[in-house]
């Protein structure tokens, strides 16, 4: 738990976070999960004074950030005898990758890779040319056909990842209050946490909202906190909500406000339309941009292939902006991560063509809606309710509160995915305690 107070939070708000704190604090005394979580290293409650572990930290100078979710839980399934021989034992709840191997009616996942000698410089650090070209042709075809303003490859930076597509944005930003709603992705609070000039403020969603971002409260807040900047995913992960249509398009609106909304756009083709004509669409904030160009309009996007073309292995992602930001991008590139892999920009580029990627969208989206209606069934029978079912990303948000003991307690509360139902690799073994 953090505590992130702006000069203008009121005392009682204060002793409201404190009682929060003592009493996820003493509940977690009498979890052995809980116990086993803290002394994995970084791990200490934040905010409260800390408990040093003298085998912990053995390197001067360094500190453990503390480990995401999903390392975390495979590092304990390992411990608790979970291997890649073993797999068949255990189903996977909690990895967030999505299948790559074939699927039904996809184009032929990619199998070689030519490496032209030129690919064995660097490539530069906002990306390959023609592959930024490829990007910004596939965001006009696709969003914003008959608009005046369309991208150019001078939008987009090209990326080794979706985080280090965050990092090289969080490096950019400015000694100001960046909020991010709980839950989002978890990398967001340690990302946000890593550079130390902008102030990460987060903020909770309601389950009212059924954990969608509200819009009006998201107004409110930029008023009352002095808001700079706004991160979200969307499609949201975990909660598997999407925010389209008239709402998306009120919050590219806050970008003309003064405000910069980044929006991490990485499941903008999973979505599960109700109606067959609606298959193959997507969604982005692209489609509600006035000016690509005008730093008014802040809307900052990333994306990659990791998720929509399923290749997290190839580390090929981009960051979409105006042309202002990428040229910072391409300054924090060069001493964060000295860009993306030069061969892999190349291989990607036949795979933006527009026509390949709808044939990709609809085989996506058809098969990853089967899973999760496969998997929503599944959890009915096992009378695990599923408050809001997800409408898009590969995530079922599932309050586990009413299981037995262990197994309720904060730790095993969590995200499932059934983007990896039927994969290898897995992560809870019900004849387990506590891991
Ligand atoms: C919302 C979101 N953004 C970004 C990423 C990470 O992308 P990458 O694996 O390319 O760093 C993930 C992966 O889980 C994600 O869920």
């Amino acid at each position: 738990m953090h505590f992130h107070l702006p000069h203008h939070y009121s005392l009682t708000h204060i002793v409201e976070q404190v009682r929060d704190v003592m009493k996820q604090y003493k509940n977690e005394k009498e979890s052995e999960a809980h116990q086993i979580f803290r002394r994995a290293g970084g791990h200490q409650p934040k905010g409260l004074p800390q408990i040093t572990n003298p085998d912990e930290e053995t390197v001067p100078g360094i500190e453990h950030p503390g480990s995401t979710g999903v390392i975390y839980c495979s590092d304990r399934a390992m411990a608790n005898g979970f291997s890649y021989s073993s797999s068949h034992e255990w189903a996977n709840l909690g990895q967030g990758a999505p299948e790559v191997g074939p699927i039904p009616e996809a184009p032929e996942r990619p199998n070689t890779v030519s490496l032209p000698l030129e690919s064995l410089e660097y490539a530069p650090t906002t990306g390959v040319k023609a592959l930024r070209e490829a990007v910004a042709n596939l965001y006009n075809y696709t969003y914003r056909q008959g608009k005046a303003s369309q991208y150019t490859y001078e939008n987009v930076c090209i990326v080794p990842g979706g985080r280090a597509g965050l990092s090289r944005v969080a490096a950019v930003i400015g000694d100001v209050y960046t909020s991010y709603q709980v839950p989002d992705y978890t990398a967001y609070d340690q990302v946000l946490s890593a550079f130390k000039r902008l102030v990460p403020v987060p903020t909770t969603l309601d389950p009212k909202d059924k954990y969608s971002l509200n819009i009006e409260q998201t107004k409110k807040d930029i008023r009352s906190q002095g808001l700079a900047v706004v991160l979200a995913s969307n499609p949201r992960n975990p909660t598997g909500q999407v925010i389209k249509g008239n709402e998306l398009k009120e919050l590219v609106s806050l970008s003309r406000e003064g405000t910069t909304i980044i929006l991490d756009e990485f499941y903008s083709w999973y979505i599960y339309p109700e109606h067959d004509s609606d298959y193959g669409k997507s969604v982005s904030s692209a489609a509600y941009v006035d000016d690509v160009n005008e730093e008014s309009d802040s809307v900052v996007i990333i994306d990659g292939l990791t998720k929509n073309w399923r290749l997290p292995g190839w580390r090929v992602c981009w960051v979409i902006g105006p042309k202002n930001l990428i040229t910072a991008l391409s300054q924090s590139g060069s001493f964060l991560d000295g860009g993306a892999n030069h061969p892999l920009q190349l291989a990607a580029i036949p795979l933006l063509d527009p026509l390949h990627v709808q044939q990709e969208k609809l085989a996506l989206q058809k098969h990853f809606k089967s899973k999760r209606d496969h998997v929503l069934a599944r959890l009915k029978k096992l009378h695990l309710d599923v408050d809001v079912p997800p409408n898009s990303t590969f995530y079922v948000w599932l309050n586990l509160e009413k299981l037995p003991p262990p197994l309720n307690n904060g730790l095993v509360r969590t995200a499932q995915t059934f983007g990896s139902v039927n994969s290898q690799t897995a992560l809870y073994r019900p004849s387990l305690k506590n891991y």
